[in-house]
């Protein structure tokens, strides 16, 4: 059993009573969209999101009919933003096979993602809790926000670490929180539990996001998704930056001439090339040790924010997932 099968194990009958509300969710007439949500559901992620929904409401209390249909709204939600994203950053594969885009056309991922987010609308009604509304609704809005700050329309894409910071906060960190909220909302937590699993999950989500960033420059076979594929697409992310700032003038100079080559596929510019000298010249300013080092920092305010639980299988998973987030190779 891998690690994350092992974690969602402690969580057995719940995990299994979301699955089947998540298949649900999937039903529809239309036969373009149910052969995307065949495809969808046969190729299901780490499912780490509903596993922290599910995860802080039994650290609460216990796992509620509430907790199960928040579950399966974040998970779509989160679906819904990969196959958009997967268009935004022109991306040909996601969980080892095509993304939606590649495999139909830009237009069925648009408009697929958004009948998801309906869905995730209506699911959202059904759990009668305007508390939970509004944490899902606030996520929709961060997400977006991050991903259009992302483009910088009009600015550059040597962005500082502070405004790293803020991108992976919205377009990440925010639903992860929200995960970890609405599930102690949806047990019924005290406001100082679902504060304390709020910041918990913002934590946890920046260091997924720059663990993401760090597998981009990987060899990982294991990925199911492209590497290099950020900055390919002008994405400069924190292993890039701070090599940037670290190494002479004349260096870092060809190294942004390079990325911004690729970028703008540059007809002067050989893609490989410059993409093996743009993965070398992270390596050489120890890039991806610095971004671990921020993560381990991220990871420490995580565990202080559940030192209001006293110790309990609950919490022994939740940084067993915390874990994972650092160590996963996908
Ligand atoms: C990918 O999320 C998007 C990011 C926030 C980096 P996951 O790595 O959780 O994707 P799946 O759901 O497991 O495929
Ligand atoms: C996270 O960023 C995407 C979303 C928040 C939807 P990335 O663009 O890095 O995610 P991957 O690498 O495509 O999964
Ligand atoms: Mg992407
Ligand atoms: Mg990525």
């Amino acid at each position: 059993m891998d690690t994350i099968a092992h974690i969602r194990a402690g969580i057995e009958d719940a995990f299994a009573a979301y699955e089947r509300k998540f298949a649900d969710s999937l039903q529809t007439d239309n036969e373009t969209l149910k052969d995307v949500f065949r495809y969808i559901h046969s190729k299901r992620g780490k499912q780490i999101r509903p596993m922290l929904v599910l995860y802080t409401a039994q650290l609460c209390h216990s796992v509620t009919d509430k907790s199960l249909t928040t579950a399966v709204a974040l998970e779509l939600l989160h679906t819904a933003s990969l196959v958009h994203d997967d268009v935004v950053d022109d991306s040909p594969t996601r969980r080892g096979a095509e993304a939606i885009q590649a495999k139909w056309t830009n237009k069925v991922a648009i408009l697929s993602g958004d009948y998801i987010l309906a869905r995730v609308i209506s699911l959202i009604a059904e759990v009668r809790n305007s508390h939970i509304l509004s944490i899902i609704s606030g996520i929709g809005q961060a997400l977006s926000s991050g991903e259009i700050l992302q483009l910088h329309a009009g600015g550059s894409m040597w962005i500082g670490e502070e405004q790293y910071m803020r991108i992976i906060e919205q377009k990440t960190a925010y639903l992860f929180a929200a995960c970890c909220e609405a599930g102690a909302e949806s047990a019924a937590g005290s406001q100082k539990q679902v504060s304390a699993l709020r910041e918990f999950g913002k934590q946890l989500g920046i260091c997924f996001q720059i663990k993401d960033d760090i597998l981009d420059y990987s060899d990982s076979e294991d990925l199911g998704k492209p590497t290099m594929n950020d900055i390919r697409d002008g994405k400069a992310t924190l292993p890039l930056l701070v090599s940037i700032l670290r190494a002479p003038e004349n260096e870092a100079q060809e190294i942004i001439r390079l990325a911004e080559g690729l970028a703008t596929k540059d007809k002067s510019i050989h893609p490989r090339e410059a993409e093996e000298d743009i993965k070398a010249f992270v390596m050489r300013f120890d890039g991806i040790g610095y971004a671990y080092k921020k993560m381990q920092e991220h990871k420490q305010k995580a565990i202080e924010a559940l030192s209001v639980f006293r110790d309990c299988d609950a919490k022994r998973n939740l940084l067993l997932l915390l874990d994972y987030t650092i160590q996963r190779i996908h």
